[in-house]
């Protein structure tokens, strides 16, 4: 590999003190989250900390005096600032935001400064940033957001393409996908957006400049994805740093979107022992009014008590809660409890909280491993979908969703995760692998050693 000093010509070499670092977050809850904590990582590391960020989605710069934030315009009109298709979405951001970029990272480049740049950190999906990182002879290394797995998922749409898996047959949904165990066809990332020629330019220039970048960060962990680990570091000839996971070293409230209703946490205190089941879909999925009829009564016929996540947004076509059945929060008579975003991580880790029903966003995924909370699994998109294979059938830590919503299946589900021997035999293998990702963070454990050379990587250019 390439000596990466021999490249930038830095002859710097002290570690975190006196250097600076320049993240450039994808607006999007679920990339912020792990971008700005990634932030919080390297600042307690020593570096001084820039983040360049766009105006639609910005982040609360309050919540971190100690960075500099720049916001750059990112040409999105009124009915652009949307995440109804986030593909078409990246897709424009990544056209838009090319000059803002690159002029905001030449003013600071332009002043010599007190703690010179090492490099820039950016996310995967923001590919044009390779071309501006090399125009000013600047290192570049990239955080994937999510996990190992479903990047090779991602990874795999050339071949699969060619070998006739995609576009998706009906027919083969339960045919498993070659090179990539245990995944079947259902299961490939795919998301849909108006053209899927978008989705699949976007993810080749994304492979693409991640192999001419000079490292690649991941908020997952060796314990969790060594096979996949290793197929990557086999595939993409940089060098790789699996420190996660990033929410263990600091919360992701502070970067939160939107606001999290503490209420919820004096309701859970009401709760016995691992007798709620917490419900949330994340910051992007959409339901149809149907499903979450559906979710509704299937909650009610459980006989759980849950903590619900409406979002607003969240049902399609409706402002919050008016597909509700009528009546429906008074017939729970205090067993249900709905709010708008919780404080998910505060909520996972509190006693009352038995189990997770999740689209299996990746950090929701991992919030829920490092908490011990076993998983109904509804994925909903692209990543998602992959998770939610692995938790069911590789870790074993929760049941999958895998048909069309209806009440009867979700009664089950719940039932099987909150009160069945299945259940109780998630929640031990979650425990235990709980442990296995909390010993990676500490001395000699995998992430550590991971963050501790990334650390001497970065000092180094
Ligand atoms: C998106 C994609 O949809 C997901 O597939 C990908 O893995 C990451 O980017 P999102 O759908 O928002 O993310 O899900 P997820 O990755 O789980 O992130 C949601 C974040 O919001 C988590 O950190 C979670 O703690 C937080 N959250 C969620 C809240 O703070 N409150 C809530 O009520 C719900």
């Amino acid at each position: 590999m390439e000596n990466p000093r021999a490249k930038y010509g830095s002859a710097q070499q002290r570690k975190g003190r006196g250097r600076g670092v320049v993240l450039f977050p994808l607006p999007l809850q679920g990339h912020i989250n792990p971008m700005l904590q990634l932030a919080n990582i390297l600042y307690s590391k020593g570096f001084s900390i820039t983040i360049i960020h766009t105006h639609f989605n910005s982040p609360n710069s309050s919540n971190y005096p100690s960075f500099t934030f720049y916001s750059i315009p990112d040409g999105l009109s009124e009915s652009e600032a949307s995440t109804a298709d986030v593909i078409e979405l990246v897709t424009l951001l990544n056209v838009n935001c090319v000059t803002p970029f690159r002029d905001c990272l030449a003013k600071l480049l332009s002043v010599p400064l007190e703690e010179p740049i090492a490099c820039i950190i950016t996310d995967t999906v923001w590919h044009f940033t390779q071309a501006v990182a090399d125009s000013f002879n600047l290192p570049r290394i990239v955080l994937r957001t999510s996990n190992v797995a479903s990047f090779l998922g991602f990874a795999c749409f050339p071949f699969l393409r060619e070998m006739g898996y995609l576009p998706i047959q009906e027919s083969q949904l339960e045919a498993a996908v070659p090179n990539l165990p245990p995944l079947k066809v259902k299961d490939i990332p795919l998301i849909d957006t108006r053209n899927q020629e978008d989705l699949y330019g976007l993810i080749s220039s994304m492979v693409k400049e991640i192999k001419g970048s000079s490292g690649l960060i991941w908020n997952s962990v060796e314990e969790l994805e060594q096979s996949e680990l290793i197929t990557v570091g086999q595939d993409f000839a940089i060098p790789v740093y699996p420190i996660g996971p990033f929410h263990s070293y600091f919360p992701a409230s502070s970067s939160s979107l939107l606001t999290q209703d503490q209420s919820c946490l004096s309701w859970l205190n009401t709760q016995a022992p691992k007798s709620v089941l917490y419900v949330s879909f994340g910051s992007i999925a959409t339901l149809s009014d149907t499903e979450f009829t559906e979710i509704a009564w299937g909650l009610a016929s459980s006989n759980q008590p849950f903590l619900l996540v409406v979002r607003p947004g969240l049902v399609r076509g409706s402002e919050w809660l008016e597909t509700l059945p009528n009546g429906f929060l008074e017939m729970m008579n205090g067993r249900g409890h709905i709010v708008k975003w919780a404080p998910q991580q505060e909520v996972l880790a509190h006693a009352a909280t038995g189990g997770f029903w999740t689209h299996n966003g990746w950090n929701s995924t991992l919030e829920s491993i490092c908490e011990g909370v076993p998983m109904i699994c509804w994925p909903c998109f692209g990543d998602q979908k992959v998770n939610a294979r692995y938790v069911s059938h590789v870790w074993k830590i929760g049941v999958h969703l895998e048909n069309r919503l209806e009440r009867g299946a979700i009664d089950k589900a719940i039932r099987k995760v909150m009160v069945e021997t299945e259940g109780e035999e998630m929640r031990d293998r979650i425990v235990h692998l709980k442990e296995k990702v909390h010993l990676s963070l500490r001395q000699g454990g995998s992430s550590h050693q991971a963050l501790e050379s990334l650390i001497s990587y970065i000092s180094s250019f």
